[in-house]
Order: structure tokens, then C-alpha cells, then sequence
């Protein structure tokens, strides 16, 4: 299985393995990190699973939505680099994949 490595809003890094078809979202709630909150569980309303993400990796995931696009403009914390996690697809193709908990809006 791929992996994802994920830095808390404590700085702390921890990795993960995640299976093919799941989003980055539910590799990182699934192992139990639960300061992402992700309230909508995935149906791009809540920002809840506001991530930022390593820019090498940028290139390899999907475009951004415009839903996802306007949720995003809704955090104070948003920057270059941010995504809304269950909205980023994991699989192999993003191994080794990084990404940030961005801090509670
Ligand atoms: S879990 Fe709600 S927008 Fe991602």
C-alpha cells in the first residue's frame, strides 16, 4: 500500500498506509488523527478537512473544483499550497504523498 505522511497542527509527523480508491481524507481520519474533523464526511461542505499539501506533489492530484475552491475561501488559513483533503484521491500515484492539518478555522 501507498503512503501518506501527515505533519499535526503540533508539528508532529506520522505515517500511514492507505488502500487505492480511498481519499487522503479518510486515510488520515481512519487512522484516528482526529483533529481532522471532517464534519461533512466527505461531501465537499464543511472545510473541515483542510489540508495543505507538499507543492511537489501538486502536479499529481486533480484540479480544484470550484465548490471546493469557494470552501476554501471561507478559511482565514487558507494559502498556495491548500486543499480540502476529501477531495484528493490516494493511491500509488501519489506514494509518499505530504500533507499539513492546516490550523482550525
Ligand atoms: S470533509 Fe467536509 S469538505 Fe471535506
Amino acid at each position: 500500500m501507498a503512503k501518506l505522511i501527515v505533519t499535526t497542527r503540533e508539528g508532529a509527523e506520522q505515517e500511514f498506509e492507505g488502500a487505492d480508491g480511498v481519499s487522503v481524507m479518510e486515510v488520515i481520519r481512519d487512522n484516528g488523527v482526529d483533529e481532522l474533523l471532517a464534519l461533512c464526511g466527505g461531501c465537499c461542505s464543511c472545510a473541515t478537512c483542510h489540508v495543505y499539501v507538499d507543492p511537489a506533489f501538486a502536479d499529481q492530484l486533480p484540479a480544484m473544483s470550484e465548490d471546493e475552491n469557494d470552501l476554501l475561501d471561507s478559511s482565514e488559513h487558507r494559502n498556495e499550497t491548500s486543499r480540502l483533503s476529501c477531495q484528493l484521491p490516494f493511491s500509488a500515484a501519489v506514494d509518499g504523498l505530504r500533507v499539513t492539518i492546516a490550523p482550525e478555522d
